[in-house]
């Protein structure tokens, strides 16, 4: 598989082609998004929900983020990695931004970083790009701010509020953003959006309109218990939850009634070698 880069991302914004982003927490999750040729492996700050059993993203660390991003970069040989920048790493100043990016590089080992926010975020987001990290944006429901929100509310559903997405998409592009996720947003508003831009806009509940969609792994591929919430926007296309419970109880099933391990699971010692051992 051929290393997709910024130049690739560029080019398939170009013609056209949907660019497709998917969320890795660890070595197999990211192993298998890449063999599965996605275009972008983003190292979601959700992990601190879906991986850490936490209650929200404000909880999980720069320390945290960066083992996983570390796990990620090693299985991933053709998308382009980003690492989320978590809660309190980046808000207090552009300099403070900067040096939780480059550490996400060097250590983390991925290619570019996301940050949430708009236009307040502008001097960030050309700090870090002027360094040569790329930045993916992040506008409309930004998770890290949702106190301030009051919830997971979708954003730009007046025209002042779809103007408000706009407004922080562009900031954001004028910054230096290589793309930008657009998140929770009406589908109309995301394909203006999208059109009235020049870099690509990743999609989240924001319509087909836009140069790309992204969507939480675990939810994707339905690794999780039945009766969990899921937001409106996600489609389950695989039932991951159910095969590894099938699998681990039929494994429980069979070391209980002695059914595993069979002959073929275990190793063979010469007849002579056992009659001795045996004696
Ligand atoms: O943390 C995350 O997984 C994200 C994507 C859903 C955009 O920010
Ligand atoms: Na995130």
């Amino acid at each position: 598989r051929k290393k997709v880069t910024i130049g690739t991302l560029r080019s398939m914004h170009k013609k056209g082609e949907p660019i497709t982003v998917i969320t890795a927490h660890d070595f197999p999750s990211a192993h298998v998004a890449d063999a599965a040729g996605m275009d972008i492996i983003l190292v979601g700050d959700s992990l601190a929900m879906v991986a850490l059993g936490m209650e929200d993203t404000s909880e999980v660390l720069v320390e945290e983020m960066l083992l996983h991003c570390r796990s990620v970069a090693r299985a991933t040989k053709g998308a382009f990695t980003v690492g989320d920048l978590p809660m309190g790493s980046y808000e207090i100043a552009p300099a403070q931004a900067l040096e939780t990016a480059i550490r996400f590089v060097k250590e983390g080992r991925v290619q570019g970083i996301k940050l949430e926010g708009g236009k307040e975020m502008a001097p960030t987001i050309q700090k870090i790009t002027t360094a040569g990290i790329p930045v993916l944006g992040h506008v409309g429901l930004t998770p890290q701010r949702q106190n301030a929100l009051g919830g997971f509310r979708v954003q730009g559903k007046t025209s002042s509020g779809a103007m408000r997405v706009l407004e922080d998409a562009l900031a954001v592009q004028e910054a230096g953003c290589f793309a930008v996720v657009l998140e929770a947003v009406p589908a109309e508003v995301a394909a203006i959006i999208t059109e009235r831009l020049s870099i690509p806009t990743i999609g989240i509940g924001a319509g087909n309109g836009c140069s790309g969609q992204v969507l939480v792994q675990v939810d994707m591929t339905g690794n999780f218990p039945p009766g969990r919430f899921l937001p409106k926007f996600v489609k389950k296309y695989g039932d991951v939850w159910s095969e590894s419970l099938k699998a681990i109880e039929t494994y429980r099933d069979e070391v209980k009634s002695r059914e595993y391990p069979a002959k073929e699971h275990t190793y063979p010692i010469a007849k002579e070698e056992l009659e001795a051992f045996a004696e």
